[in-house]
């Protein structure tokens, strides 16, 4: 260890340490190292079934595309929800879509939940894809959920890279902005041919478990003789936060008209949660009042506004939803709110009802 000045003078920041390659030689023990954690340490996840690389190709596709928006633990209820709905990708292909958008209700971007449906409709008559470009030529499949899904369900050497890989390689070679071609490239380099399943998996369970990112446990790391980032000494500061794009607050007012278990319910359209029934909804316009696009959204429906029943809000990646939730009277015939796919802004919406009326009854 060579102490510099700036260890000992001055404020603190963190020492200089080139990027690194890690050499071929290296590769042999560097893999047999983390292969042998992941064997000892590796998690059993309920898409975790059948031998490694040959896992059950339909669990491995939907735990997949569940995950892309939703943490492992949350993941997993959901993930056991949708199987139970749907076991095979027969009963996939032949629910209805209204069925399938309803099991896959609190799990976000609606458009995956139909892309699903339709590739389960291409698999029902083609068969499942063996290969990872049979796997990218289906509806809604991208690099990453054919890679992930070539790997562990058909043996196919093909490298992951997703939030748990970028961390762990940037960490390794010591790169402060790892782009998206530079994880690909450090991915595929190391990727064992041999057992790129298990590979894949083992890279995103050490990102998730000890590879974390705010406090890496690198006591516990079986790639820590390697680490650029280890050696460091500050290795949480690798890779450099990401700028976010700004979120974007959005304004908008709904009306119940009804009560929570019947409703008027619409088809939504566009970004905004579309492809869902919802409570009627009005965006408010840039420059324009609350009341206006309440009156709006009235008229559109001939109903009569009754009073407000107060305002939820609904984060998303790139966007902030404040809604404005008003009772009213008269308009279109109420449905049942029970067998609708609705959005969890939705839900929360139909909260405030039920906290009105616990609120009405309750004792003075
Ligand atoms: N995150 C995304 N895919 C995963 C998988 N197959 N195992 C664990 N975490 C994951």
């Amino acid at each position: 260890m060579f102490w510099l000045p700036e260890d000992t003078v001055g404020p603190r920041r963190p020492r200089y340490t080139p990027p690194v390659t890690l050499s071929p030689t290296d590769l042999p023990a560097l893999r047999s190292a983390l292969l042998t954690w992941f064997g000892r340490a590796g998690r059993a996840l309920p898409w975790r079934t059948g031998p490694e690389g040959r896992r059950d190709p339909y669990r491995v596709w939907v735990s997949e595309v569940l995950l892309q928006q939703t943490q492992v633990a949350r993941g997993r209820v959901y993930f056991e929800r949708f199987l139970d709905a749907f076991p095979t990708v027969q009963v996939l292909a032949e629910a209805p879509i209204e069925a399938v958008l309803k099991a896959w209700e609190g799990c976000g971007y609606y458009a995956r939940a139909r892309n699903l449906h339709r590739a389960a409709g291409v698999m029902a008559r083609e068969g499942i894809p063996t290969t990872y470009d049979g796997w990218r030529a289906l509806p809604g499949v991208g690099p990453y959920t054919a890679a992930a899904v070539a790997s562990l369900a058909c043996g196919e050497a093909r490298a992951v890279n997703d939030g748990n890989v970028r961390r762990v390689l940037a960490r390794l070679h010591g790169e402060r902005q790892p782009t998206e071609a530079w994880v690909q490239a450090r991915a595929d380099e190391l990727l064992d041919p041999a057992r790129p399943g298990a590979w894949n998996e083992a890279v995103m369970d050490l990102g998730a478990t000890v590879c974390t990112p705010k406090a890496p446990r690198c006591g516990e790391c079986a790639l820590a003789a390697w680490c650029v980032a280890f050696r460091s000494g500050e290795p949480a500061t690798f890779p450099a936060p990401k700028v976010r794009a700004a979120v974007r607050e959005v304004r908008a007012v709904a009306l119940l008209l009804g009560d929570a278990r019947e409703a008027v319910l619409e088809r939504r359209e566009g970004t905004l949660l579309g492809g869902l029934m919802g409570l009627p909804t009005g965006v408010v316009a840039e420059g324009e009042s609350e009341r206006d696009a309440l009156t709006r959204l009235a008229a559109r429906l001939g109903v009569t506004v009754t009073g407000e029943l107060g305002t939820v809000t609904h984060g998303m990646t790139h966007r902030r939803i404040t809604l404005t939730v008003y009772g009213g009277q008269g308009g279109p015939a109420r449905t049942p709110v029970a067998g609708a796919a609705l959005s969890r802004l939705d839900h929360k919406a139909l909260g405030l009802w039920e906290r009105r009326q616990a609120s009405l009854f309750a004792p003075a």
